[in-house]
């Protein structure tokens, strides 16, 4: 996809594109075509990931917003306008023992993992349904669909997640726009999480971790016309985990 009927480049909202997994998908769909809204809150990640995209010859701006904060993604949703594609990726994982999360940590996982997703679809799909394509991808997790110690509450969010998705597609996919998730195994992004990241690794079909690279694509895929014929479906990304 590479021109609008209108002439328009296509735009992509990807959020939580500073760094990881949405960072990757940035740089495929700039790739793809795309002018990319890079949205996160460090505004030196975003300035970081728009220079590379325009050392490649894309197009991208950064935009902030709190995803946790309903206001800032209202303001995010204003501000970005009209968009041809809209990858909700942006979010936190918290795994530990049950009885030690808190319920502001709690909280903080909904508003920012399922809450905020909600906001930008209900505000931008309607715009995509108008206009009669369009195509929303939202990152799940095997954690929302095996139980992993630790990951109760944060298994719950890409659970919701997922279900939204299902709805979605339900209700916008007859108006054209495609709506899907994918759902990646243990990725190596934030080096903060490189020890859970090493064990749950271990315990996937292929034995090992992936790129953010192997996750973009298949959101870059479902983001394109190649995708036309998907639509409400879990594509897992996850080295066969889920499939045992
Ligand atoms: N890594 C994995 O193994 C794995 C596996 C399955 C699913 N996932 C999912 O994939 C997605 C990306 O994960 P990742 O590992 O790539 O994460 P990451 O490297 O930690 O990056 C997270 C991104 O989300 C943004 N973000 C987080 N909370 C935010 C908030 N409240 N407001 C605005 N932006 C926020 C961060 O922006 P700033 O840093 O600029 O604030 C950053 O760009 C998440 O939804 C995660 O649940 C990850």
């Amino acid at each position: 996809m590479t021109e609008q009927s209108n002439g328009r480049q296509p735009v992509a909202l990807v959020t939580g594109a500073t760094s990881g997994i949405g960072r990757a998908v940035a740089l495929n769909l700039a790739r793809d075509g795309f002018e990319v809204i890079v949205h996160g809150r460090d505004a030196g990640r975003g300035a970081a990931t728009v220079d590379e995209i325009a050392a490649n010859g894309g197009r991208a701006r950064f935009v902030a917003a709190d995803l946790a904060d309903a206001d800032a993604v209202t303001a995010l949703a204003a501000e970005v306008g009209e968009v041809e594609v809209l990858v909700n990726n942006g979010g936190i994982s918290w795994f530990g023992p049950s009885a030690e999360l808190d319920t502001e940590t709690f909280d903080h996982l909904f508003d920012s993992n399922v809450r905020a997703a909600y906001q930008l679809v209900a505000a931008l799909a309607p715009g995509m349904a108008k206009r009669g394509h369009g195509s929303i991808v939202s990152i799940d997790s095997m954690a929302g669909h095996v139980g992993l110690a630790g990951g109760a509450a944060y298994g719950a969010t890409k659970a919701a997640l997922t279900a939204m998705s299902r709805a979605w597609a339900a209700e916008f996919s007859p108006s054209g726009v495609r709506v899907n998730t994918v759902a990646p195994g243990p990725v190596f992004t934030a080096e903060s999480k490189r020890d859970l990241i090493e064990n749950l690794a271990g315990t996937t079909l292929l034995n090992r971790g992936a790129h953010p690279e192997e996750i973009s694509e298949v959101v870059a895929f479902l983001a394109s016309d190649k995708a036309s014929y998907i639509t409400g479906a879990v594509i897992p990304v996850d080295g066969g985990r889920t499939a045992v």
